[in-house]
């Protein structure tokens, strides 16, 4: 028997077919699946990498209120065309304190992932107050509203406890001093050593210029922070994985 006409009986039986095709599935998962259970852990131990801080956390519960996500990935992918543009390639590290991760699945905007640095907070100011004012073919919505929201972090501690219990390693002193820190990073003549201590490379500035914290406070303090985590003139994969 020729292997094509083995393979006209397999072809012509159903329920034969339909066993085989099981049994190299169940066999392509096992392979597949098994060999997780026994890593101890799959994502990449990065230096840099710490939970937000209480203002970073308090912008990015913001930016999922208001679906930036629906337009905006945080994922750069290995991809030439991408890292030209974007940067460096997303490493799983950097989303390891994401619940939920944001790595988004349309591209409406460009992906976010390290957009922190790449313009001035008035940059932000003015785009999301008015997208079209700064890029005239924006079909961005504006975000003028965030500028005039004023938000006292109530619920920081809260809000870091329930990170802390999915997994987050916030310590109880950090969720202590979240109010504290949450204030201090946007208001550079406050003492913000603490909070530089308990969130190293934490950017401290009064980021949309005006009195009083505000929700584009808190936006733009999460906008400059992502991607700036991971230092990408040091960092070299760990080959050995
Ligand atoms: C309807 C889709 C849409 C939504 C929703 C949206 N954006 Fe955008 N965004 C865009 C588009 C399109 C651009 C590119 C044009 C521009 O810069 O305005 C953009 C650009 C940006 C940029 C500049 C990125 C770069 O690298 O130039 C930032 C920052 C940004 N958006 C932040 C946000 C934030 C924060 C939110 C939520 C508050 C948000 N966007 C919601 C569509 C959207």
């Amino acid at each position: 028997m020729s292997i094509l006409t083995k393979h006209k009986l397999i072809e012509t039986n159903a329920t034969l077919l339909l066993i085989l095709s099981f049994l190299v599935v169940t066999i392509g998962g096992i392979v597949q699946i098994v060999p997780l259970f026994y890593l101890e852990n799959t994502i990449e131990k990065v230096e840099g990498m710490r939970p937000y801080s209480p203002l970073e956390l308090a912008g990015r519960d913001i930016y999922i209120r208001e679906g930036c996500y629906v337009c905006h990935s945080q994922m750069i992918r290995p991809m030439r065309d991408e890292v030209e543009r974007y940067g460096h390639y997303s490493l799983a590290a950097e989303s390891m304190y994401d619940h939920p991760f944001q790595w988004g699945s349309k591209r409406t905007g460009p992906d976010l992932a390290r957009v922190g640095g790449r313009y001035s907070d008035d940059w932000h100011i003015d785009h999301l107050r008015n997208p079209k004012a700064v890029v005239p073919e924006s079909i961005m919505p504006p975000y003028a509203f965030l500028e005039e929201t004023l938000i006292e972090g109530d619920h920081i501690e809260d809000l870091l406890r329930t990170h802390q219990l999915v997994g987050v390693p916030y310590t109880d002193q950090m969720i202590a001093e979240a109010a504290a820190d949450f204030r201090a990073q946007a208001d550079p003549d406050s003492d913000f050593d603490g909070l530089l201590e308990r969130y190293p490379g934490a950017q401290v500035r009064n980021f949309d210029g005006a009195p009083g914290i505000s929700e584009a406070d808190a936006m733009i303090a999460y906008l400059q922070m992502l991607g700036t985590l991971v230092d990408f003139s040091t960092f070299t994969p760990d080959a050995s994985r």
